[in-house]
């Protein structure tokens, strides 16, 4: 934690028309691809202290502490300056309308404005000059534990939770 802060805090202050680049070297060492690879924990559910796993169902649905998922904790692609999200089976991951429900879906275009923090949380809705949000709902399922990703919260469901997401790399070097 204290590496990452120091890293943080030497991280170069870039002008806001120039493009922020990562500011961690990605330890899986896909930046050359112009891409970085990171998996995901979320807080804010009633676990607390110990944080929760991201994984993936089969079809590619994320979801939190379901206790058999086939991909037990997902793994998930950005393009350095931000964007669009795949998986680790190049499924392009969306926010699945009406409910935005993040899934990613075999063939589909990626959702865009997705970008990591200097802090690690994962945010949605940064593009067009908007700084996008770290907060994201989640509702349980009732299927082993799991719970649901959404970025805006779902109407008519009553037990939906804020949480954040918090990536083990890719950290942005600027905000
Ligand atoms: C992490 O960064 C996001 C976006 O900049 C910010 O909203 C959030 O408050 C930060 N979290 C912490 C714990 O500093
Ligand atoms: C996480 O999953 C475990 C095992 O299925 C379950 O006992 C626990 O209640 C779940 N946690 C939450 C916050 O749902």
């Amino acid at each position: 934690m204290l590496a990452l802060l120091a890293a943080a805090l030497a991280a170069p202050v870039f002008a806001e028309s120039e493009a922020c680049p990562l500011g961690l070297v990605d330890k899986r060492a896909e930046e050359a691809e112009g891409k970085c690879c990171f998996s995901l924990i979320a807080r804010g559910l009633p676990s607390h202290p110990s944080p929760l796993t991201v994984g993936q169902l089969f079809d590619g649905q994320n979801r939190i502490n379901q206790s058999n998922l086939p991909i037990p904790q997902g793994s998930y692609c950005l393009p350095i300056h931000g964007g669009g999200i795949y998986d680790s089976k190049h499924r392009g991951c969306i926010l699945t309308p009406p409910t935005t429900q993040w899934q990613c879906d075999e063939g589909a275009k990626p959702t865009p404005g997705f970008k990591i923090s200097n802090n690690g949380t994962l945010l949605h809705g940064a593009e067009g000059g908007k700084a996008g949000s770290g907060t994201w709902w989640s509702c349980p399922t009732g299927d082993h534990g799991g719970w649901n990703l959404y970025s805006v919260p779902v109407k008519g469901q009553l037990k939906c939770v804020p949480v954040w997401l918090e990536a083990d790399n890719c950290f942005s070097a600027c905000q």
